[in-house]
């Protein structure tokens, strides 16, 4: 079983939203898939109940204890893939999620306030030795090509470290990912032919590919990780709202 762990203490960074999402995912792939709400606040499981569906079962598991209990145990119950949705904040819970993860997403808008504030959890990540990825999550849809010219402009060795720790593609901010959650659907069932389902696709490839890498070599891959200093430079440095903000705020040109 590969257990996927969503976390950052920001609250609103996605993280509900994709496990939904890589959960819906995840089943069209093949997988067995449990997702479990390491919240009581509750978005999963609300959502669930909106759901007409049978799949994914979702198990609400909020102590710490009974979570890593339950993420070594899920596997004799034939579940291949188990995806953590966890609360904002740092917490007992949290940590043990992150403790038995075999990846860890990391949700963050690309503003550097966002990006500054995944500290707390990358430290937990790098203290447990987690292979992880940020995921670029609400990107303004102007500033979707713009990043990925900021990743182009890094020096080489930045982009290199960036290419491997921010997942592919950015999630664009988009209504449909809302509707579907109130709709008690993933976005690939509400709009299966749109931008955003097709972003899910691909960032579920993305996962899938680092999921094998990681199970290939994973001691070497979560040191490397753990010996990287310059990762949140490296993000602040593809962060472009701070810009978009100031294209609305600038004052009217003088007639
Ligand atoms: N790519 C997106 N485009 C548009 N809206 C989005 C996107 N991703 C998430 N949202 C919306 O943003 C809001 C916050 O998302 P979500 O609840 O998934 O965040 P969270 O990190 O789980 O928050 P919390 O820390 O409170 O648990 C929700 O209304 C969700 O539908
Ligand atoms: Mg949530």
């Amino acid at each position: 079983m590969q257990t996927i762990v969503l976390a950052t203490q920001k609250g609103g960074s996605g993280k509900s939203t994709l496990a939904i999402s890589l959960a819906l995912a995840a089943i069209r792939a093949g997988h067995a898939v449990r997702l479990i709400e390491a919240d009581s606040q509750g978005t999963v499981s609300n959502w669930r109940r909106r759901r007409r569906y049978a799949q994914p079962i979702v198990e609400p598991v909020y102590a710490a204890r009974e979570l890593e209990q339950r993420l070594q145990s899920l596997d004799r119950e034939g579940v291949t893939v188990a995806i953590v949705d966890t609360a904002g904040g740092v917490s007992a819970a949290t940590n043990s999620a992150i403790r038995y993860a075999d990846f860890c997403l990391i949700p963050t808008r690309p503003s550097i306030a966002d990006i500054e504030a995944t500290a707390a959890t990358l430290r937990v990540v790098r203290a447990w030795q987690k292979p992880f990825a940020y995921v670029l999550n609400q990107t303004p849809i102007r500033a979707a090509a713009r990043l990925a010219g900021a990743e182009n402009a890094l020096s080489d060795e930045a982009a290199l470290d960036i290419i491997d720790i921010v997942a592919s593609p950015f999630i664009v901010m988009r209504n449909d990912h809302q509707d579907a959650l109130s709709a008690g659907l993933a976005v690939s069932e509400y709009a299966p032919n749109g931008k955003s389902a097709e972003e899910i696709r691909g960032l579920w490839q993305w996962i899938a590919a680092r999921l094998n890498d990681a199970t290939a070599a994973d001691e070497e891959f979560a040191e490397a990780f753990a010996e990287t200093p310059e990762i949140l430079p490296a993000m602040a440095a593809l962060a472009p709202i701070e810009n978009d903000s100031a294209l609305f705020l600038r004052a009217p040109a003088r007639s």
